[in-house]
């Protein structure tokens, strides 16, 4: 079991002129790799709410916070700059992953700034607002959850005999 924090951040979202069609669709998405979401909160586009809400729930010791919306260039998008301003490593590869996948599907992939990065021992990732933004960018690192979350919380498991295991279906 992953226990899991979902946190949408968006201002129209936080005074209820959105209904969060993205973070219904995280909690969803997260069940088919057996994340429990324990705690769902929606919070305005403020750096030092989201930073706060951050080092808060990493230092519960959650496995994972996923957080959707405020990624992009607008004035008041903030999410990756109270994010890279708590994490202790950085996951480009899952960034660039999710870049990728994106780009197949539209060119505004590009102006998604998300970060993935881990503080203590908790996996923080940054996802764009849009629901179909959701979609993409969560189903293509949704696999690897699973494998970074146990390797954060210090599990010596072989990599390549899991590899091995994994390609045998
Ligand atoms: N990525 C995918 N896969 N699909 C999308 O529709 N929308 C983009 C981008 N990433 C999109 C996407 C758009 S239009 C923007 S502005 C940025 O994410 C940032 O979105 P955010 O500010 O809501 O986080």
């Amino acid at each position: 079991m992953i226990k899991s924090a979902v946190l949408t951040l968006s201002d129209k979202g936080f005074t209820g002129q959105r209904n969060d069609e993205s973070g219904k669709i995280i909690i969803k998405m997260l069940e088919k790799i057996d994340a429990i979401v324990e705690y769902y909160k929606i919070l305005p586009d403020e750096f030092d709410l989201i930073r706060d809400e951050l080092v808060n729930l990493s230092d519960k010791g959650y496995d994972l916070v996923v957080t959707t919306g405020g990624t992009g260039v607008s004035p008041r998008d903030v999410t990756p700059e109270a994010t890279l301003s708590i994490i202790e490593k950085r996951l480009h590869g899952m960034e660039i992953a999710m870049i990728n996948e994106s780009l197949r599907h539209t060119p505004f992939g590009m102006l998604s700034r998300a970060v993935v990065g881990v503080r203590k021992q908790t996996l923080i990732i940054n996802l764009p607002g849009s629901p179909k933004a959701v979609q993409e960018n969560l189903q293509v690192i949704l696999p690897v959850i699973p494998h970074a979350v146990e390797k954060i919380k210090g599990s010596t498991i072989d990599c390549a005999q899991k590899m091995v295991k994994d390609n045998e279906g």
